[in-house]
């Protein structure tokens, strides 16, 4: 298929491009463990809704997903509390850094949406339900496993670690929603939850297969059935475009045209709707935390495809 052929070409060229860059931004730092990353890497990876897959530069090399993996945890929330969820946390742009804490206070404690860290512990707060945090964490593992039929997925416990020992401002978050009712369970539970579930490991290959059920409507491709019905797939996929990329999110729209969402470990995962699901990653990051050369790596591959919702 003509198609093919050339995603084959725009992927080759742009790993190829990437590799030779030296302005790649600055690793994140304030998760120690994640400061030591190599920043001389980039990798690429599209899964097309008829089946191909296009890898290219390192795609294989496991990296840390962090906040990508808010998705998936709303996906979960979702389908374990249903609208629900909408009680207590927002739907809305929030025009401020991934972790701040300032809108809380105005807000009632109810962050804007479910991707700044405020609304992802809230949406964890969801999943934890009245379970305890080690069934809950195999239960977001399975469904990550399930979600891109690879067994092989694992949390990195060194980096769970290293941002529980220095995760003040997240704790903050939680105390202070805590204080306002807009989480139940225990703050130590949630919030370990919650890095766990940021410290998930996964190559460009897994996130882009673990993102297939987005593009194709909700269902997962190869098992048949729906992960979540058409409605909430575009639902989710709306807010990973207006929230995904925190206070880039504007930009990215603007210049990519898709669903995406980053990570502070270089990753990004975008969605297009109908055709295909896309993971890049290159750890440097640029001032608002979402990968640099990810997302130039996106943005021109959206344009050599063709690809955008509008
Ligand atoms: O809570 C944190 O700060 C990290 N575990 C995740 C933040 C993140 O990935 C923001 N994305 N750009």
């Amino acid at each position: 298929m003509e198609d093919h052929a050339r995603l084959e070409e725009a992927v080759a060229e742009i790993a190829a491009d990437m590799a030779q860059r030296t302005d790649r931004g600055a690793v994140a730092s304030y998760i120690p463990e994640l400061a030591r990353v190599d920043p001389n890497q980039f990798g690429i990876c599209v899964v097309t809704n008829d089946g191909k897959v296009v890898a290219g530069g390192d795609a294989d090399v496991p990296f840390s997903i962090q906040s990508v993996s808010k998705v998936f945890t709303l996906t979960l929330a979702l389908g374990l509390v249903g609208d629900t969820l909408w009680k207590r946390v927002g739907r809305e742009p929030s025009g401020n850094a991934f972790n701040s804490i300032v809108q809380l206070e105005h807000e009632n404690g109810v962050p804007r949406n479910p991707f700044i860290n405020a609304g992802a512990i809230a949406v964890t707060d969801a999943v934890l339900g009245h379970h305890q945090p080690r069934e809950t964490l195999g239960e977001i593992l399975r469904f990550i496993r399930h979600l891109a039929d690879d067994e092989a997925i694992t949390i990195d416990q060194t980096v769970a670690r290293s941002e529980t020992e220095n995760g003040f401002r997240n704790a903050a978050l939680a105390n202070f929603m805590r204080a306002h009712g807009v989480i139940d369970n225990a703050v130590d539970h949630v919030l370990g939850v919650y890095f766990h579930h940021c410290a998930l490991t996964m190559t460009c290959r897994q996130l882009a297969m673990a993102a297939r059920f987005l593009a194709n409507g909700g269902r997962h491709p190869t098992a048949g059935h729906s992960v979540v019905s058409s409605e909430r797939a575009r639902r989710i996929n709306a807010i990973m475009l207006t929230c995904g990329h925190y206070d880039g999110s504007g930009e990215f729209a603007f210049r990519v045209g898709l669903p995406g969402k980053s990570g502070v470990g270089g990753g990004i995962m975008a969605i297009v709707p109908g055709k295909a699901s896309i993971a890049v990653w290159s750890p440097g990051l640029d001032k608002v935390g979402n990968s640099r050369l990810g997302s130039q790596a996106m943005e021109r591959l959206a344009k050599t495809m063709g690809w955008s919702i509008f």
